[in-house]
């Protein structure tokens, strides 16, 4: 088997295992963070198969679609080792995995260019136009409202004026999503997400208004 056919298989794997989803990690995303990283990939000397096979897996063993138990080792290992990739290439992808979440990474910068790429990948695909549309989907899911005045911030940019451990979506833009420009490690991430930044503003600023 080609490359191409194991990427295919893995693709079709993933698929079939996030069609129900709605927690935010739904096929969808996985295929925009692959495409996000094929973007970052001409200007960076990554080892593009080891990018493109971790995002392909990057959420399949996540907590949240597993019961709460992180399944990425039980998972990708033996999915890897049954289309005859070696053991080291599958351990190497689990630990490109592991350094990639938000959470799992607690913010430290991964080890490997390859880890960069696909935490940058990820985490375009939670700013713009897609990551407002992805946030309110994620409130939704769990019967959050949109905004509250009591507890949000009352201009767009006024960043501590919510109070924090307050649960409207609204306010993730200001605990996370604000956040993300700064924390991207490459350079072409580092542009896309000044873009997609300043649209979130620009919502913000709209949203502001609108409610006042
Ligand atoms: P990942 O596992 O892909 O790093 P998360 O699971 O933290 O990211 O988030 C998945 C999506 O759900 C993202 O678009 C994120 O912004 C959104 N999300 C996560 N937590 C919240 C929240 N408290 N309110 C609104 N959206 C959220
Ligand atoms: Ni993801």
């Amino acid at each position: 088997m080609n490359q191409t056919e194991h990427i295919k298989i893995i693709k079709e794997y993933v698929k079939e295992k996030l069609s129900m989803d709605s927690s935010g990690h739904d096929y969808w995303h996985i295929e925009r963070v692959v495409n996000n990283a094929q973007k970052i990939l001409p200007f960076e000397t990554a080892n593009n198969l080891k990018v493109i096979v971790s995002a392909w897996l990057h959420d399949i063993g996540d907590y949240k679609l597993n019961n709460g138990k992180d399944k990425t080792e039980e998972i990708v290992f033996p999915l890897l080792i049954s289309l005859e990739f070696s053991e080291d290439f599958a351990e190497e992808i689990i630990q490109i995995i592991s350094e990639v979440s938000y959470k799992g990474g607690h913010n430290s910068t991964p080890s490997s260019l390859e880890a960069k790429i696909v935490q940058d990948a990820d985490r375009l695909d939670a700013m713009g136009a897609v990551g407002i549309a992805r946030a309110f989907a994620y409130g939704g899911s769990k019967g959050r409202e949109l905004y509250n005045p009591e507890e949000s911030p009352n201009e767009y940019i006024d960043m501590d004026s919510y109070k924090k451990n307050t649960s409207c979506t609204i306010n993730h833009f200001y605990e996370k999503l604000l956040k993300l420009k700064d924390l991207m490690n490459t350079e072409t991430a580092k542009k896309i997400a000044l873009e997609r930044h300043n649209y979130m503003i620009n919502f913000l600023e709209e949203f502001h208004k609108e409610v006042l």
